[in-house]
């Protein structure tokens, strides 16, 4: 069999939502070999079940991959209703329409689904109790409960700490930390920072390897906190700047920060999954924003 044929049987049509956003730049350039459909809100709002279903419906993809969502986890504090539609009415929808044309649903959702009050010792299990604290964790659960109740044929990849192309955590870091003699970073939140094209790459492997439907903690492996995060930053990006560790109570924010965010990786590994660990996804992440 010729190669063109080879990568053209087993390339799949791929339909991307939220194709703008942050973890969307690194699954387009994942699958770059597959036919995608990529669209932004203007192409198609994942809150309006007829537009969605009419999309679906035409270019009949064999995965769905929702990038979309409402991620603004402090303004959605103020905004439940806008932040209901898009996390929990958005992936209902995408779930009603691949599972009327037989595609496969990729979702991402979040640590915050938890809440966070396990104590620091212990790590979250998958089907762990869910006591979500904010309104983007309340959204967020609602919509993997949404998936979960329209479809069999989805993922849903619960992730944390996400940076990537654009602007995020590291990137700020490296812009206060050249700026500034000192800056102070909570010390008592406890998570694993992931790369984005490490969580792609962990989208790709799962539809390669057709691991079991399901959900899955999908961050890198190994845990840190914001301040040791920071630090490391610092050390691999060569910036003296001091870091103080202050505490999530000095440091108070609208949507309050979950103190565990530490989920178990145990499933994504043992079905197959190769995970690098974030100090290894932080070093690559630094070669490409210093470049
Ligand atoms: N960032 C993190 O630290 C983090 C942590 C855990 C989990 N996650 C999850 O990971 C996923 C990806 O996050 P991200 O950081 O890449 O998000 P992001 O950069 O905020 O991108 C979300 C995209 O969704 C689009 N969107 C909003 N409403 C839409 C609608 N009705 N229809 C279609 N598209 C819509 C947004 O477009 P506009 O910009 O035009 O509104 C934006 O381009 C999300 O599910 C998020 O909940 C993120």
């Amino acid at each position: 069999m010729s190669r063109i044929k080879e990568r053209e049987e087993k390339s799949m049509k791929i339909l991307v939502t939220g194709a703008n956003g942050m973890l969307a730049k690194a699954v387009k350039e994942k699958f770059k070999l597959d036919q995608l459909i990529c669209t932004d809100v203007e192409e198609l709002d994942i809150t309006n079940l007829e537009q969605v279903e009419k999309f679906v419906e035409d270019c009949k993809p064999n995965v769905i991959i929702n990038c979309a969502a409402y991620t603004a986890v402090d303004k959605a504090e103020e905004d439940f209703e806008l932040a209901s539609k898009i996390n929990s009415k958005g992936p209902e929808n995408l779930a009603i329409a691949a599972n009327k044309v037989g595609s496969t649903l990729v979702h991402i959702s979040t640590d915050y689904v938890f809440g966070g009050k396990l104590s620091t010792e212990e790590i979250y299990q998958e089907d762990d109790e869910k006591a979500p604290e904010t309104v983007y964790g309340i959204t967020k659960l609602q919509g993997e409960e949404a998936i979960e109740a329209n479809t069999k044929d989805y993922y849903i990849f619960r992730t944390a700490w996400l940076y990537g192309e654009g602007n995020n955590f590291v990137r700020t870091m490296i812009k206060l930390g050249k700026e500034k003699e000192q800056i102070t970073v909570v010390s008592d939140q406890h998570g694993s920072p992931t790369y984005t094209v490490d969580l792609a790459d962990i989208i790709y492997q799962a539809l390669q390897l057709k691991i079991p439907f399901g959900i899955y903690h999908a961050t890198n492996i190994g845990f840190t906190t914001w301040y040791d995060f920071t630090k490391e930053i610092f050390k691999k990006a060569n910036i003296s700047c001091k870091v103080v560790p202050v505490t999530s109570e000095e440091f108070v924010r609208p949507a309050k920060r979950p103190k565990n965010s530490m989920m178990a990786k145990g499933k994504i590994l043992e079905a197959g999954i190769n995970v690098p660990s974030w100090e290894d996804a932080l070093e690559r992440y630094l070669k490409e924003e210093l470049k």
